[in-house]
């Protein structure tokens, strides 16, 4: 990537952020914000698609994510971080798409299928939750984004966006919105803790950045490793072995991490061992993130004058995105 992107992500407020968004999202956007225009949302409507009944928890969880962010250097002079729920331009764009997306389409999404059946909605599925892709499709274009980092469960969201935005140039005289790409991730999903598919607070299985010492020794000690694996003599394996599955996520010295690897395979290379290095890692690496986690949790009035500020000036950019996509379409402006 040599030429300068608008990248859009965001993380719906619905906990704390834990070390799968550090390896998923949060390394490479303290990277992005080098060189590229970034936006993050604080997608807050999104949270409360499937939270209606609990705003709490979401309205909650907003500086908690603010902290997150700060904690691990996302700079608000590089980033625009911002709340979904301050800017009305997304609601009222989500409003305009909704017309020329089909029941049918928002039905087929994957990712929000699989999502239904997980939940159990059945017919209590509420109408937000059925239509957030329509929602997220405005997030990204009311930004002019062109370069959206995700994880895979979020490709159907590009597609049905740029779809979205095909449809919508299609009816105005000249283009109104801009076409998006997806920039995966290029490291995996990161496992839970008890070495289940995905790291999620859901399942109970996370390390979040706010972890204690004591939180992140009792976390590796309990890391599944290869159960034939019953001798330090013995030959381990590193397939499914989730203490070198973080080694490789965390550990600065891939060298080192190779040498492990075929110690361990060859035999003679203990759990113990292997888990202290990983232990040792995770304790350097969180350490000063949840210092300063700590500081910014404080000072609730700062967090929230940052993610003014943030906003107010993501407000200016997807106000005109709105008047562009109403004028595009014979809509007086009023104001
Ligand atoms: N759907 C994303 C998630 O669950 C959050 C999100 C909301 C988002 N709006 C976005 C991501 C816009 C990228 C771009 O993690």
């Amino acid at each position: 990537m040599n030429t300068t992107h608008t990248i859009l992500t965001g993380d719906r407020p619905t906990g704390q952020l834990h070390l799968g968004h550090f390896v998923g999202s949060l390394r490479q956007r303290v990277q992005l914000q080098q060189e590229h225009q970034q936006f993050i949302l604080i997608a807050d409507l999104q949270g409360l698609t499937d939270n209606g009944s609990n705003p709490q928890k979401i309205s909650h969880n907003i500086l908690e994510v603010m902290a997150d962010y700060l904690a691990v250097g996302i700079d608000p002079s590089r980033t625009t971080i911002c709340l979904q729920s301050a800017l009305p331009a997304l609601a009222e764009l989500t409003a305009l798409y909704m017309n020329i997306v089909t029941v049918a389409r928002v039905e087929r999404n994957p990712t929000v299928k699989n999502e239904i059946a997980q939940k159990g909605f059945s017919r209590a599925l509420p109408v937000g939750f059925m239509a957030y892709p329509i929602s997220q499709a405005a997030d990204i274009t009311a930004f002019n984004a062109d370069l959206v980092p995700v994880g895979d469960d979020q490709l159907p969201m590009i597609e049905q966006t740029n779809e979205i935005v095909h449809k919508m140039n299609s009816l105005t005289s000249t283009p109104v919105l801009r076409h998006c790409k997806a920039q995966l991730s290029d490291v995996s999903r990161l496992p839970g803790i008890d070495g289940g598919a995905k790291m999620s607070k859901s399942l109970g299985n996370t390390l979040t950045l706010s972890a204690s010492e004591a939180d992140i020794h009792q976390a590796v000690s309990a890391m599944y490793t290869d159960p034939n694996h019953l001798r330090v003599t013995d030959p381990g394996q590193i397939e499914g072995n989730i203490v070198f599955t973080y080694l490789d996520a965390f550990h600065p010295d891939k060298t080192l991490v190779a040498e492990m690897k075929a110690h361990y395979q060859r035999g003679g290379l203990g759990d113990r061992q292997c888990k202290n290095v990983l232990e040792a890692c995770l304790q350097e690496l969180l350490a000063p993130i949840r210092e300063r986690r700590a500081t910014f949790i404080q000072d609730k009035g700062q967090l929230m004058a940052m993610l003014r500020e943030g906003s107010e000036r993501a407000h200016t950019l997807t106000q005109q995105t709105l008047h562009t996509v109403k004028r595009g379409l014979g809509l007086p402006v009023l104001f």
